[in-house]
């Protein structure tokens, strides 16, 4: 009998379309485009964690650790939190390190969520998030962030909470705005959470990558907000290491023990030798993290600038490596067909705006640029770029 391969496929994922972001860089590549799609560097990675990753290697740190991380690396991820936050986490019960912050943020909403729960999500949002609630079953419910600051409407947050939800994704520093939530708005969000008995997942991976003198606060140090924060990180962005696929989840015990039966059953761990030069990682002097948020400054400025002259109007982000622009004079049909015309006709690799939002006409005057780069390659994005004028 012929295979009826719809029959296979489970209604999870009925759905599901290929990451645009994944598909822009691929097309990128294709047409030998600057690729300012995807959010990853294309410079080194500091040479000490490169060098521990190797010693780690060739040490035969090269079977399976202990399924929730091992035991070096936890107590420097416990390191860090006391040294940044002063917040105290127990390595034993209050952790556990997962193959990337993606595979944190699936394990902890497949281990806390239910089949019609409901999770807040700011909009517009790194796009996992919507077929990670998709995998539980989880409904999202959308709060509009609004350019060119990005800010939130306290009363479409409140009005956003019911009895059914069990979850607030937040992401700040954000992707793809570069918005970086205050302290109060931080506050409000625990609040909220205490008030109608929700958590707080909190996606923190740009957590270092911040400018103009923004500080990023995690909802764990707030009043209220260390028992409900489901905080997750990693070390891609902050060491520069997309591809090692570490990351981690911090959590209240009970949560945690939810979250470890998942992790345990679909990745079983974290690659062994990376976790320890993540200990070298995480035990990198202040010095690398000032001069990271500096010189990702300098890179902002530098794209903006670029952007800017040549027609694009930008949102100047506050954190994380992306700017959003606005495409509205182009005349193109939608951000789309704007955005193969950059690839093809014009030479660099940007992101749909549309990929960010639950409606894509939401985001069809929008398009996304990375600037996780080196500066010769924005610049030579910039001599491209100039040619958007001449159609
Ligand atoms: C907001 C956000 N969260 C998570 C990730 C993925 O993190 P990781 O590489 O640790 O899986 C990204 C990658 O771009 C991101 O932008």
């Amino acid at each position: 009998m012929p295979l009826t391969a719809a029959r296979f496929q489970s209604n999870r994922v009925v759905d599901f379309k290929e990451s645009v972001i994944r598909e822009m860089t691929r097309i990128a590549l294709a047409h030998g485009a600057v690729n300012l799609s995807q959010g990853y560097p294309d410079f080194p990675a500091p040479v000490e964690i490169k060098d521990a990753a190797s010693q780690a290697i060739a040490d035969d740190v090269n079977q399976y650790s202990i399924t929730w991380g091992s035991k070096p690396f936890r107590n420097a991820i416990v390191d860090y939190y006391r040294h940044f936050y002063k917040v105290e986490i127990d390595p034993e019960r209050e952790l556990t390190v997962c193959c990337g912050a993606t595979e944190g943020m699936i394990s902890a909403m497949l281990a806390l969520l239910n089949e019609g729960d409901e999770v807040i999500v700011f909009e517009p949002f790194y796009e996992n998030y919507w077929p990670d609630s998709q995998l539980c079953g989880a409904v999202c419910k959308y709060v509009t962030m609004l350019p060119p600051t990005w800010q939130f409407d306290y009363e479409e947050l409140r009005r956003a909470f019911s009895s059914r939800t069990r979850a607030v994704i937040l992401n700040s520093p954000n992707n793809p705005t570069g918005r970086v939530f205050n302290r109060e708005e931080m506050q409000l969000i625990v609040d909220l959470c205490e008030e109608f008995d929700a958590i707080i997942i909190t996606d923190e991976i740009y957590e270092h990558i911040v400018f103009d003198g923004e500080k990023h606060v995690p909802p764990m140090t707030l009043p209220g907000g260390r028992q409900r924060s489901v905080l997750v990180n990693s070390l891609s962005k902050t060491y520069s290491v997309t591809g090692w696929r570490v990351g981690w989840v911090v959590a209240d015990p009970e949560l945690t023990a939810s979250i470890r039966k998942v992790h345990d059953f679909v990745t079983v761990g974290a690659p062994a030798p990376l976790q320890q030069a993540g200990v070298t990682a995480l035990h990198l002097p202040d010095s690398y993290y000032a001069e990271l948020g500096a010189t990702y400054q300098q890179k902002r400025d530098l794209l903006v600038r670029i952007l800017e002259s040549n027609g694009l109007r930008c949102s100047v982000p506050k954190g994380a490596y992306y700017i959003m622009a606005d495409i509205s004079g182009f005349g193109f049909k939608d951000d789309l067909a704007f955005c193969l015309h950059l690839i093809k006709e014009v030479g660099v690799g940007a992101v749909p705006g549309s990929s960010f939002f639950s409606r894509a006409e939401d985001g069809r005057n929008m398009v996304r640029f990375c600037f996780a780069k080196k500066i010769e390659t924005l610049e030579l994005a910039g001599e491209r770029l100039s040619k958007l004028f001449r159609n």
